[in-house]
């Protein structure tokens, strides 16, 4: 059966449905209550309601079919500022049904050079009469000052473990599914305030059971057991060369992580490690060395193995 994806399924429809983002909310609303909106940036990491605060403005405004007053456009998809100016005049030319100003929502600004973002500024203002817009950008540093000056700034931050769980617990409650704090924690710690990452770990979570554990979780998110990790280090470090090595095949090759993300979880793993803060420093240098060779392509085995060794040789 075709199931419909759940970040779509469970996507806000109104701004008091969003998790977090408390002040912004706030902010938003008494723009839609008013009915008037500035220009907009709204700036943070991914998967914390930028797009989803854009989308429930417009439907709040402009009712079910905002969709005639709303264009979506990605910076870094459409082939530079030219097409980008197209699309926005044609979509400006018609005036709003029923609304005095239509909405642009101008995904990944930041991807803009300095000079299209130039260009940019100039739309914005010839346009201004007929149409807001709304950049979106994870970092407000990287777009130009004259456009920051023109647009009110909202910060998205990550989402706390309160506000993703509770989220996470509606969509558990409308898919009847059986979680437990645990794991409903583990895929917090795993998707990093990162909301779009955290309903997919559960959706995967959920293909092969409605009673979800953190085994499971682990399994479909392609995580190692916390606990495996550390012991991995422990034992490396006290020169147990070849039992660190047998838990590193048995992460590799049968539960089939991959080495970027072993190597992720070993960073991780170093601030609780019980060991001297002189020691933690040495092993963060060569963790940063080893991860680096890794994305640079070379074989996962044989640069976990050498670091697995430099750990046995880092003297207290
Ligand atoms: N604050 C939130 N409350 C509830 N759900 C959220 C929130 N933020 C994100 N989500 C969920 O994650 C999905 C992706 O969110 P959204 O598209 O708004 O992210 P974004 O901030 O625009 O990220 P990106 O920078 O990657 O474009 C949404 O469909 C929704 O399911
Ligand atoms: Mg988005």
């Amino acid at each position: 059966m075709f199931e419909e994806i759940w970040t779509e399924k469970y996507r806000p429809k109104k701004l008091e449905e969003m998790a977090g983002q408390n002040e912004i909310v706030n902010r938003l609303e008494s723009f839609v209550k008013k009915r008037s909106l500035p220009h907009c940036l709204f700036a943070g990491p991914a998967g914390t309601g930028k797009t989803t605060a854009a989308l429930c403005i417009a439907r709040e405004l402009f009712g079910e079919n905002f969709k005639s007053n709303f264009l979506e456009l990605n910076a870094s998809d459409e082939r530079g500022i030219d097409t980008i100016r197209t699309k926005v005049k044609d979509f400006a030319r018609t005036r709003a049904i029923g609304d005095s100003f239509k909405i642009i929502y101008l995904d990944e600004a930041d991807a803009l050079t300095r000079d299209a973002q130039q260009a940019l500024r100039r739309t914005m203002e010839n346009f201004a009469d007929t149409c807001r817009f709304i950049l979106a950008a994870n970092y407000s540093s990287k777009i130009i000052l004259p456009i920051q000056s023109r647009c009110a700034v909202f910060r998205f931050s990550r989402l706390t473990k309160k506000e993703a769980t509770e989220y996470l617990k509606k969509i558990q409650k409308a898919e009847k599914l059986k979680i437990d704090e645990k794991s409903l924690g583990l895929i917090f710690d795993i998707s990093e305030g990162d909301m779009r990452k955290a309903i997919n770990i559960l959706q995967t979570a959920a293909i092969s059971s409605k009673k979800i554990t953190t085994k499971i979780i682990l399994q479909t998110a392609g995580k190692a057991e916390p606990r495996q990790i550390s012991d991995m280090l422990n034992l490396a470090l006290k020169g147990k060369f070849t039992e660190a090595r047998k838990i590193l095949v048995d992460l590799l090759f049968e539960k089939g992580l991959s080495g970027e993300d072993i190597i992720k979880q070993i960073h991780k793993q170093i601030f609780s490690l019980q060991i001297p803060d002189k020691k933690k420093m040495e092993l963060i240098t060569k963790t940063g060395e080893y991860e680096f060779r890794l994305t640079e392509g070379s074989n996962e085995l044989i640069q976990l193995e050498a670091l697995l060794a430099q750990l046995g040789l880092i003297k207290s």
